[in-house]
């Protein structure tokens, strides 16, 4: 569970703001938590905090704030590359774009076969009208029902105000193809995070989109494609978090030979 320790909390709204799932909120002055039913546990809240005044229950302040890494590729993993959820409405150049693409060609692909192609929102008018017709689609199938709740709300995990979309498209029926396209795009989005832009990948629109005719229709998704996944991008209207978010490392077991003695 997570909680605040009011001896270090400024209510700076910090927390509120950087929270997808808005389980944090200011109320006459004063950030409050509320119920954690829907927490991600993505630890936003902790890597907002000037003051690192959330905590989590059974976790030190050590380990619930890790240092940040000073080696540059860590840096960017760990870092750099957040889920930005706040844009500016300026648009990147096409230029920029379009290095990141390049540059992830020389992501890993089976075969080679690279089994993919791009197409790019571009503009807010773009990106807008993908969000409203994502909305639309959850309404009239019912699939993931939270966010018509969350748009009348004015909350947006949609597009999140990004000026631009990527979207990857894949064959169908390729059955190697949904792995490829996820090396491409964290490749992508690390690239596009090393020019300073702001990324998130969209996978309330990426799912819509391969259901929707009307997205389908707004993207350019060709008969036998469908969107493996998407990306938003843009500025981000803030300065990077002050903290990293707490990531504890999964499981892991080790398979090796037995060392036999000699
Ligand atoms: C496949 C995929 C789909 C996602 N879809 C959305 C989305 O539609 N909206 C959103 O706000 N975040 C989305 N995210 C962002 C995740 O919530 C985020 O990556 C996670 O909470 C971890 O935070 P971090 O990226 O800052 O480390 C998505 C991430 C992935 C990998």
């Amino acid at each position: 569970m997570l909680s605040i320790n009011e001896s270090r909390c400024v209510n700076c709204g910090a927390c509120v703001r950087a929270c997808p799932m808005g389980i944090f909120q200011l109320r006459k002055g004063a950030v409050r938590v509320g119920t954690q039913r829907h927490c991600i546990l993505c630890y936003h809240c902790s890597a907002a905090c000037p003051r690192q005044a959330i905590e989590l229950e059974g976790i030190s302040h050590e380990a619930f704030y890790p240092p940040k890494p000073q080696a540059p590729v860590q840096e960017l993993v760990r870092s750099k590359r957040r889920a930005i959820r706040h844009f500016t409405d300026k648009l990147p150049e096409k230029g920029q774009l379009l290095s990141a693409l390049e540059g992830a060609e020389y992501a890993p692909s089976a075969k080679n076969r690279r089994p993919y192609r791009w197409a790019v929102l571009y503009g807010r008018e773009q990106t807008v009208r993908a969000r409203d017709l994502t909305v639309a689609w959850s309404e009239i199938s019912g699939e993931s029902p939270e966010l018509p709740i969350l748009a009348a709300k004015g909350m947006d995990l949609v597009t999140c105000g990004a000026a631009c979309l990527l979207v990857l498209l894949i064959p169908k029926d390729d059955f190697r193809a949904p792995v490829d396209a996820a090396a491409v795009m964290t490749t992508t989005e690390l690239l596009l995070v090393d020019q300073g832009l702001a990324t998130c990948w969209a996978g309330y629109f990426n799912r819509a989109c391969a259901d929707s005719p009307d997205l389908r229709a707004l993207v350019g998704v060709e008969e036998g494609w469908t969107p493996a996944c998407s990306l938003m991008v843009g500025y981000p209207d803030r300065e990077r978090y002050p903290n990293l978010p707490y990531r504890p490392l999964r499981p892991v077991r080790w398979v090796e030979c037995e060392r036999t003695s000699d």
